[in-house]
């Protein structure tokens, strides 16, 4: 194994998209930033320099920082941000980890410009389980505001509506042709007929699941979120906000060029964002006056579409990556998710009422103490230990106004055992929009055992669990008046977040964290802070 070390420098940069200039902030001056990369078991070292007004951190989404949670990023959570003119780096070992994953800033509405992809290869001499790609090649999908994006949930955490929504959507960085800006020219996927790919996609946006595909050529799925996956052909696949998934294109035309799209599924319906970002599959020996051969996008509200993708979805649960899915459960957990309505007399344009998110009712209110610190120097006073195991009020999906609505605010966290198992259900109970929650939980990756729409029923719904070959990840998407069921194994000590991938959600408290004790073995123990640990 080898150790990486990588230099991100937290700077602005003046970009110009659909024909407007704004200040962005990004890492060493890219967008999307920098492609980290290594190979599994390797430790990677990030020195982390912030010279940009705002507070900041990075997450290394997906990656389990066994027992070194004080690199896993969330501001807060983990640790206290970076403060401008200061730097943090950042250690940590992909132990047994390998595949596409992203990282973030996780601070404010940040990730909006600073994300990039994470990519890790097998180990040297290891194969991939599918026949090796002619080449490999990372598409990061994203969003644009021409607006500065702190400006837009400022402006809407005051009102207390709902923020604007984004102006575009990127593919590397590119939104597109788009109709009134004719400077602009979108990302160009170069390929030879006849040769494959492994297409490393990434959904990075901040609030908006899509659909991603490319005219004329199927795509087939192999890993989900750094997870291999029984491989499956499609048209369309789906990524929600922090979710990565691996294709193989192959090539099979002659010539020509091709449309590549990534468009909006299920946005709300009180501000639609469907504004299609478009990318060029260039056949090599194509010219470039050719016609691009065009596709269609699915519609917003296509199901259909999305449920083909999500549930063609199992794990490969091969010999050599058998899938170990927790058949006994220590805790049996029940987590409503979901938005609401809160009394708020100086939101003048809310009508004295804002939005609101919550778990179980709880609206998680950030500490200005990180909870990692706090549970490992005992500071009393940050967060209390009674997070609810199950809703507190009677829940119904298609409950009317107001009776899911009342939210109690509190930083609390659910408390296991090492080594424990957990079944968890995540019921939404979107009663404002309907919109899916991808649910994110850091260090760990989990099992999706069941999933359906409705109310959960526990009796019934729990006969027809998977529990041979589900879909591993790390984030899921809870659909739309429905549930999903997850299941892992809490062997990581450290506090770990838990929240919707939507930052609006998260913004609004649909968060909370699980706090792990230390196990009693050796290397059972969440290790000490490093000594630039950022101070609060
Ligand atoms: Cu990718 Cu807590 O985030």
């Amino acid at each position: 194994c080898r150790v990486r070390n990588y230099k991100f420098n937290v700077v602005l940069r003046n970009s110009t998209k659909l024909c407007s200039t704004k200040q962005i902030v990004t890492v060493n001056g890219k967008f999307p930033g920098p492609t980290l990369y290594a190979r599994e078991d390797d430790n990677v070292i990030v020195k982390v320099v912030n010279h940009v007004k705002y507070n900041v951190s990075i997450h290394w989404h997906g990656v389990r920082q066994i027992r070194t949670g004080w690199s896993d990023g969330p501001a807060y959570i983990t640790q206290c941000p970076i403060q401008p003119g200061q730097s943090y780096i950042y250690n940590f070992t992909l132990t047994g980890q390998r595949g596409t994953l992203l990282w973030h800033a996780h601070i404010l509405w940040l990730r909006s410009t600073v994300h990039g992809a994470l990519v890790i290869l097998p180990k040297r001499g290891v194969p991939y389980p599918f026949p090796a790609p002619h080449k490999e090649v990372v598409i990061v999908l994203a969003e644009w505001w021409k607006a500065d994006t702190e400006n837009v949930i400022n402006q809407a955490l005051k009102a207390g509506l709902a923020p604007n929504v984004s102006d575009a959507h990127t593919i590397n960085g590119h939104p597109g042709p788009v109709s009134n800006c004719s400077s602009q020219k979108g990302y160009t996927l170069p390929v030879q007929s006849g040769k494959t790919y492994l297409l490393r996609i990434i959904n990075a946006a901040l609030n908006e699941e899509l659909f991603f595909k490319i005219a004329g050529h199927k795509l087939t799925v192999v890993e989900v979120d750094a997870l291999y996956v029984k491989p499956f052909k499609i048209d369309t696949i789906l990524v929600a906000p922090g979710q990565t998934t691996n294709v193989l294109l192959t090539a099979d035309q002659n010539s020509g060029k091709y449309l590549v799209a990534a468009s909006t599924f299920m946005d709300s319906p009180i501000a639609v964002d469907n504004v299609t970002a478009t990318a060029t599959l260039h056949y090599s020996g194509t010219l470039s006056t050719t016609q691009t051969t065009p596709t269609k996008t699915p519609p917003i509200n296509a199901t259909q579409v999305a449920n083909n993708f999500t549930n063609s979805l199992k794990s490969l649960n091969s010999k050599k990556y058998p899938a170990q899915v927790p058949l006994k459960i220590d805790h049996h957990l029940f987590f409503t998710v979901g938005l609401g309505v809160n009394p708020c007399p100086t939101c003048k344009a809310g009508n004295g009422s804002r939005v609101v998110a919550s778990v179980n009712n709880v609206t998680f209110v950030m500490p200005t103490t990180a909870l990692l610190q706090a549970h490992f120097f005992n500071i009393s006073g940050v967060f209390t230990t009674d997070f609810p195991a199950n809703p507190p009020h009677s829940y119904n999906f298609s409950g009317a106004p107001p009776t899911n609505l009342q939210t109690t605010n509190g930083t609390k966290v659910y408390r296991l055992a090492y080594n424990s198992t957990v079944q968890l259900i995540l019921q939404d109970t979107g009663i404002i929009a309907p919109e899916n929650h991808p649910v994110h939980l850091h260090g760990f990756n989990f099992f999706q055992v069941g999933r359906g729409i409705g109310n959960y029923n526990a009796t019934t719904d729990s006969k027809n669990f998977n529990l041979v070959d589900p879909v591993e990840r790390n984030t899921i998407g809870v659909p739309s008046g429905g549930w999903v069921a997850i299941r892992f194994r809490a062997d990581n000590p450290g506090v770990w977040f838990m929240h919707c991938h939507l930052e609006v959600h998260t913004t609004w408290g649909l968060k909370m964290a699980f706090l792990v004790d230390n196990g009693k073995g050796p290397n059972q123990s969440l290790l000490p802070p490093p000594k630039d640990l950022p101070k609060c």
